[in-house]
């Protein structure tokens, strides 16, 4: 490939991406919670939590966002079927902190794509995102940091 081709096709790679990650913020609504418990490592959040509402109606959001002081990036936790999956916001190729979408997670240093488990579904990240041990009861959810 010459140099004009590679910087070509990296514009438009470029270019594909911001248009993806606009499409999919503006189809998605975050849901950071203030409303959650953290001890002993442990942070415990309510499934009550996941109720949104869009466009005037309840919805069941797919993911919430939780910010605990005590360690730098952000988790989001999904819903997937009857489980959660809480995943580290901190990408795995640099370090970046990853935007979460409904159904897959972005980074916006150099686009690497994550799905709601956590796993690589596009480089340049190699490995797959930290996860936490999720239990949950009738109420509530349970994120078991180390
Ligand atoms: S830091 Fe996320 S893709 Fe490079």
């Amino acid at each position: 490939m010459d140099r004009r081709h590679f910087i070509k096709s990296s514009c438009v790679a470029c270019v594909g991406s911001i248009g993806i990650i606009t499409i999919l913020q503006a189809c998605t609504s975050q849901k950071h919670i203030q409303n959650f418990e953290y001890k002993e490592n442990k942070i415990t959040v309510k499934k009550t939590e996941f109720a949104g509402i869009k466009k005037g109606k309840y919805i069941l959001l797919p993911f919430i966002v939780i910010k605990v002081e005590q360690i730098p990036f952000p988790i989001a936790v999904y819903k997937i079927g009857d489980d959660y999956k809480a995943l580290y916001l901190q990408c795995t190729h640099q370090g970046c902190e990853l935007n979460p979408f409904e159904t897959m997670l972005v980074c916006p240093c150099h686009g690497a794509e994550f799905n709601a488990n956590g796993e690589v579904t596009q480089g340049p990240a190699e490995t797959n995102l930290r996860t936490f041990i999720t239990t949950h009861d009738h109420d509530n959810i349970y994120i078991q940091l180390v």
